[in-house]
């Protein structure tokens, strides 16, 4: 068995595990890449059974062009997943089987931390990620789920999703995986040209002088250097920079003392939308 399509064929086949089992699930959108790998490996290690699901999920996309370039890569997919264990069992379910009245997203409150950053630039995106996340905790019912910081915000309204619904899933995020060069490892950076991918990776080497800067300097003064850095680069355009509280995702202006800041990012290098994030503190 290669993967799973159906709803009603992946209950029946987490029925027959035993009684305590401890069910991990992996959400993916498929055209996996070493990143992915990484959280495949950690939930192979702490849970008995594990769940990957692959779904390009439509309701957090902003615009059709964009899902319909979504990469698809599947029996490349399926060949990585069972490299790492060939017990672990595949979700592909198909839109109608998620949606299956209407392709909508539900609305959440999720206190503010989807209107920033992501929030701000994608509308809606984290509705229709909180959608079908809640769909798949629902359907798999899995004890623990394991998520990449490569998406910081998108963990953190993970979290909150999880405690506003009582979901009962336990939350586990990951470190980002980098190429050699440090770009952090996207389904889009296959979308960049050789020379641009390598260029990229003045992206995490002007977000590690920032964490520096922001040793010693001002907010300001570190938000100004990364513009300046940006504006005398003409292979990136920067859509936006900055620092935020790690709980609240609030962008600040001064730093306040025992608080975790982390810097976000986000770039366009043609017209390839790159993220990154990193912990200041
Ligand atoms: P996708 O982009 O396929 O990512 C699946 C998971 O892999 C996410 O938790 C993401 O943060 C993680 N990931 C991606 N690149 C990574 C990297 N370089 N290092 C570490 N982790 C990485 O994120 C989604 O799909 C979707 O929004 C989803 C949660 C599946 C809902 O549709």
């Amino acid at each position: 068995m290669l993967s799973i399509h159906t709803i009603k064929a992946l209950e029946k086949n987490l029925k027959s595990l035993p009684k305590e089992t401890c069910l991990g699930l992996v959400p993916t959108m498929g055209a996996l890449h070493e990143g992915h790998a990484s959280l495949f490996k950690k939930a192979v290690e702490e849970n008995d059974h594990v769940v990957v699901s692959i779904f390009v999920n439509p309701t957090q996309f902003n615009n059709n062009s964009d899902l319909e370039k979504y990469p698809k890569t599947l029996d490349a997919d399926i060949k990585l997943i069972h490299s790492i264990s060939p017990n672990i069992l595949i979700f592909t379910p198909t839109t109608s089987e998620i949606y299956s009245s209407a392709v909508e997203s539900n609305n959440y409150d999720f206190n503010g931390l989807d209107k920033v950053m992501e929030g701000e630039f994608r509308d809606n995106h984290f509705n229709g990620v909180g959608t079908i996340v809640e769909a798949l905790f629902t359907i798999i019912k899995p004890r623990k789920a394991y998520f990449g910081e490569k998406d910081f915000q998108q963990l953190c309204i993970i979290q909150k999703l999880t405690e506003i619904q009582k979901l009962g899933v336990k939350i586990i995020g990951c470190p980002i995986v980098r190429e050699s060069n440090g770009l952090a490892m996207s389904s889009r950076n296959e979308r960049l040209s050789p020379e641009v991918r390598q260029q990229a990776g003045f992206i995490y080497q002007s977000m590690l002088t920032a964490k520096h800067k922001f040793g010693t300097e001002s907010v300001l003064k570190t938000k100004e250097w990364i513009t300046t850095e940006f504006k005398n680069n003409p292979n990136f355009e920067l859509e936006y920079f900055e620092i935020t509280d790690i709980d609240t995702l609030t962008p600040i202006k001064e730093r306040i003392k025992e608080t975790k800041y982390r810097a976000f990012i986000a770039v366009f290098a043609d017209d390839v939308r790159l993220i990154d994030n990193i912990a200041l503190n």
